[in-house]
């Protein structure tokens, strides 16, 4: 279709009818929003209870721009970050106020996934957490507005979150089965942080030197309204429907805010770095030529922080850095971004979508910096592969249905086939994620951390006749930036990517996916389970 999409010429991606008239928007007139820290309704010291509403308001993204019609929790966009510290008996009611109609185009059906219901989906996950299943935003879990209508698996209004992760950067988004993409590119997404007393002792930049930077990348229609890739007004008989393979903003944004600047003191800073975005993948470099520290992965801290040059996010990965600005009085730093999207054999970006934000060192340094980016962090014991009681063989593949659509699965099965993976409540498994297509997939599991063993190349063509991995090179150590608690992992084309991870502590259904959130939506996300 012209577009960087690789649909098949059946295929309607709608990006050839709605090309949307380009904003180009002046780049550093905004300051990036500090988001705000949610207050509890009630806090004893057993338990600490929140409401959090889901409503459509108007928000300004740009200066130049109108304000634009979003999604938010609690009137914010992105929603606000909800802290916590390690341990911390947590309940929040995620209440659905939003309007009947979708903001964005939903389509009529997605495989596997019904979208019939008229009124707007939602289910919340906290992305990362250890969470009971009931809790934890099954994709089917979801609830309309009042839970007028809940879906097949919907157990509880108020969900329970025990946090007994150790310090980390999590965060929150929509869930529901086949919207997903709609409802986080609407603006339902925010920071969860857990906190614990071993992270106080680090000394590390904190209050206001302590700063989550949320990416996404939109595309704007002149009237400042979000623009996403129209499906046809009913289902093409024999299409039954369309999809989009991918979505690929324009704009870059940082806590909803388009290009922003922050000013910052000549010090050390502490930056949560997530990337929220659909399908776009980040590498990002100071202009300054300046390291980042990197200090932690999705799970937390890492052994030793790390001085890194660039770091590759892709959808769903998280960064804990410290940037030091100390001398650096009067300067602008740009953080840009080179990644090819999609990822990793599509276009460079170009100077819009290469350009994230800007720091400004013009702040007096209020008081001297005393924090520090310590030599150590936290032990990190390693997964031992001979712990491991099961060995997973899980295919990442291209498929085409009779409909000539072509999507993408998990293991050459559907949402809806049977649930193959089922691992034992305190075993430990090593899954190996055999990557036939030729994109790099982030695969997300729900409920637990792992840890990357390695990546291997193998010949692709060979294993899709005989189904037997040929090994083309040597295993690869996952790179520096990656070694540590991770959820999210990038699986590359013409690799195999193994990971080691313990199930527990809980039982129960979760699910296992692809962080692209177009691929999730189409059929890339299976459940698994874990038995006692
Ligand atoms: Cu970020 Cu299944 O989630
Ligand atoms: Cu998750
Ligand atoms: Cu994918």
């Amino acid at each position: 279709c012209g577009s960087k999409c690789k649909c098949t010429p059946k295929n309607q991606c709608g990006s050839k009818e709605a090309n949307p008239p380009k904003m180009i928007l002046s780049k550093f007139v905004d300051e990036l929003p500090i988001l705000p820290v949610l207050k509890p309704r009630w806090k004893d010291q057993f338990h600490t209870y929140y409401e959090v509403n889901m409503t459509e308001f108007r928000q300004s993204l740009h200066s130049e721009l109108n304000d634009t019609t979003v999604w938010g929790y609690e009137g914010s966009y992105p929603g606000p970050t909800i802290e916590v510290e390690s341990g911390e008996k947590v309940f929040i009611k995620w209440i659905n106020n939003l309007p009947d109609k979708h903001l964005l185009p939903v389509d009529y059906t997605v495989h596997g996934a019904h979208v019939d219901v008229p009124e707007v989906r939602t289910v919340v996950h906290v992305h990362g957490a250890s969470v009971e299943w009931e809790s934890d935003g099954y994709p089917e879990a979801w609830f309309t507005k009042g839970f007028k209508q809940v879906g097949p698996y919907f157990r509880k209004q108020i969900y329970r979150y025990d946090n007994d992760n150790r310090a980390c950067t999590l965060w929150y988004h929509d869930h529901a089965l086949g919207i997903t993409r709609l409802n986080v590119y609407a603006g339902l997404a925010g920071f969860y942080l857990i906190r614990d007393h071993r992270e106080r002792l680090l000394n590390l930049p904190s209050g206001k030197y302590e700063v989550p930077l949320m990416i996404q990348d939109k595309t704007f229609n002149k009237d400042g309204s979000l623009y996403y890739p129209k499906q046809p007004e009913k289902p093409v008989p024999e299409l039954e429907t369309s999809i989009v393979p991918e979505f690929i903003g324009d704009t870059i944004l940082v806590n909803g805010k388009v290009w922003p600047y922050l000013k910052v003191e000549p010090r050390k800073y502490r930056f949560r770095l997530l990337n929220a975005s659909n399908t776009r993948f980040y590498r990002l470099k100071l202009d300054s030529g300046q390291l980042f520290y990197q200090i932690g992965t999705d799970g937390g801290f890492m052994q030793h922080p790390i001085g890194v040059k660039e770091i590759t996010l892709a959808p769903a990965e998280r960064a804990d850095v410290i940037i030091d600005f100390t001398n650096l009085e009067g300067k602008n730093i740009i953080m840009t971004n080179d990644a090819p999207a999609p990822f990793p054999t599509g276009d460079p970006p170009d100077e819009n979508t290469g350009t994230v934000m800007q720091f400004r060192v013009i702040l007096p340094l209020s008081s001297v910096d005393t924090s520090v980016i310590p030599a150590y962090l936290m032990p990190l014991p390693k997964i031992k592969e001979q712990s491991a009681s099961k060995m997973r063989y899980l295919t990442l593949n291209d498929n085409m249905d009779k409909y000539g659509r072509e999507f993408m699965l998990l293991d050459n099965k559907q949402w809806d086939a049977p649930i193959t993976e089922n691992p034992k409540l305190g075993s430990t498994e090593i899954w190996y994620l055999i990557n036939l297509t030729t994109d790099t997939h982030p695969i997300h599991l729900h409920l637990i951390d792992f840890q990357i063993l390695d990546r291997r190349d193998f010949d692709v063509e060979k294993y899709k006749k005989e189904k037997m991995i040929h090994y083309t090179g040597p295993a690869m150590p996952p790179e520096p930036q990656e070694r540590g608690w991770k959820d999210t992992v990038r699986a590359n084309p013409n690799q195999v990517t193994r990971i080691i991870m313990k199930f527990g502590p809980y039982t129960g259904l979760y699910v296992w996916h692809c962080h692209i959130l177009e691929h999730e939506d189409y059929e890339m996300m299976r459940p698994y389970i874990v038995i006692r």
